[in-house]
């Protein structure tokens, strides 16, 4: 999402005057689009922060910029804490962005509008081959855990005609491979437009060959939407399903409204109706309170639904959320050991899947030069592998046909058909 949002930013930006620099050691003014899912995300642009402001003790023209949402959550105490910040944005007020920046003071603007939409943008997305689209804004769901319905508001869908343009804007600027982006893109609702009628339409766009979407929350994930990915052709076999936890206790507790047995009931549905599907998932190691035992029924959820791959974090304590005011009896080192072990397991399980593919036909869509093989050509496949393939830079963009012929925990290894 912070992609998307930064390539809004720089849309936004560009329209008002502003001219992209080439690098960051050359840039005039430098905006920071930040995430507070975990605190690790925000000491790590706290960092970075303080790396640029010694350029900016010798460069004092030098302006430099926080966005996203940890302007959001703490625009005012950056602010006041970091004399080398010059303007803190929140995440509905882009708009006004180009006009701080014109205006010589140092502020916060952390107002939340929830109904904020930037319906007038078609962001531009420079030389890639693959991009995002978002279809909404904001969450509704107040996992226990998640800071993100306190920093971008409540959800809102953008209208369906206005990503209808943008998917084909992005398909003529040669994005083909386009990623629809919402918190729960399953709840997605405009002018009675469902998010597996929005599928429907967008399907019907020549400029690009495929379409993905992120999330989907398995509490909605709807009959409607597994029929669109079965059957429409440009919808990808692939579904990002956060399960967070295999125990029942720790989801309730996480406010996650489904249990393990109906997870695992939604991923049977999928797989009977698409076999082939790539599942993906989102899981969260030491939730407080979490204990050994629920921690190895997360483990052997993950063993038995067989994830293709799985984001694996250790629990952050998010202030102002509903977990962070239980009280947390895990210490740091057990957190950290479990997910060693969670990374672990699911890194096996992924070497089979990726193994499994040996033999298999595959289409990759060229993105760019392999970094490791010059001679070869890098990839992703309908089911979001990487893969590389024997190939020259005329492919970049292009659909090649390949048979996949070995394959490491990370990348399916091809050799081209035709
Ligand atoms: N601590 C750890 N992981 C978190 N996530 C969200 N909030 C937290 C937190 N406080 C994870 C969830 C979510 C993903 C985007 O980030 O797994 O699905
Ligand atoms: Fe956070 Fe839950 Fe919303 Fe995802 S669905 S953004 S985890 S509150």
């Amino acid at each position: 999402m912070n992609v998307a949002d930064s390539e809004l930013i720089t849309t936004l930006l560009i329209e008002q005057g502003f001219v992209a620099a080439r690098d960051i050691d050359s840039a005039k003014i430098i905006i920071f689009n930040t995430c507070s899912v975990r605190q690790h995300a925000e000491d790590r642009v706290l960092g970075r922060i303080s790396n640029e402001a010694k350029r900016k003790k010798s460069d004092p023209s030098i302006k430099i910029g926080v966005v996203g949402c940890m302007a959001q959550r703490i625009g005012e105490e950056l602010i006041d804490r970091y004399k080398a910040i010059d303007f803190a944005v929140g995440v509905d007020q882009y708009d006004k962005l180009a006009d701080i920046l014109k205006a010589e003071v140092r502020l916060a603007d952390t107002e939340l509008n929830s109904q904020e939409l930037y319906p007038h943008l078609t962001p531009m997305h420079q030389g890639k081959t693959n991009g995002f689209v978002t279809i909404m804004r904001g969450c509704n769901n107040f996992c226990s855990y998640c800071i993100v319905p306190y920093t971008r508001g409540r959800e809102r869908s953008r209208k369906a005609e206005d990503i209808f343009a943008d998917v084909v804007s992005a398909g003529k600027q040669g994005l083909k491979d386009i990623t629809l982006l919402g918190q729960n893109v399953n709840s997605y609702l405009s002018d009675g437009i469902s998010f597996p009628g929005l599928l429907q339409n967008l399907n019907e766009i020549e400029e690009i060959y495929r379409l993905r979407f992120i999330t989907s929350h398995p509490k909605d994930l709807s009959d409607e939407l597994i029929s669109a990915i079965q059957g429409l052709d440009k919808v990808c076999e692939h579904i990002h399903l956060p399960m967070q936890s295999g125990s029942n206790r720790i989801l309730h507790e996480m406010n996650r409204n489904y249990t393990f047995e109906h997870y695992r009931n939604q991923v049977q549905k999928l797989r009977n109706a698409i076999p082939d599907i790539a599942i993906t998932t989102d899981i969260i190691a030491g939730f407080p309170t979490e204990t050994d035992a629920e921690f190895r029924q997360t483990l052997s959820a993950v063993k038995d639904i067989g994830f293709d791959y799985a984001f694996c974090f250790k629990y952050s304590i998010r202030s102002g959320t509903k977990a962070a005011d239980i009280t947390d009896d895990l210490n740091e080192a057990t957190r950290l050991g479990r997910l060693q072990e969670l990374i672990d397991l699911q890194r096996e399980i992924t070497l089979c899947k990726f193994k499994a593919q040996i033999g298999k036909e595959t289409e990759i869509y060229i993105e760019g030069r392999s970094k490791k093989n010059a001679l070869q050509m890098s990839g992703s496949t309908r089911d979001f592998k990487i893969a590389v393939v024997d190939g020259d830079e005329s492919q970049i963009g292009k659909l090649v046909l390949a048979k996949v012929i070995d394959a490491t925990a990370g990348t399916l290894i091809c050799e081209p058909l035709c």
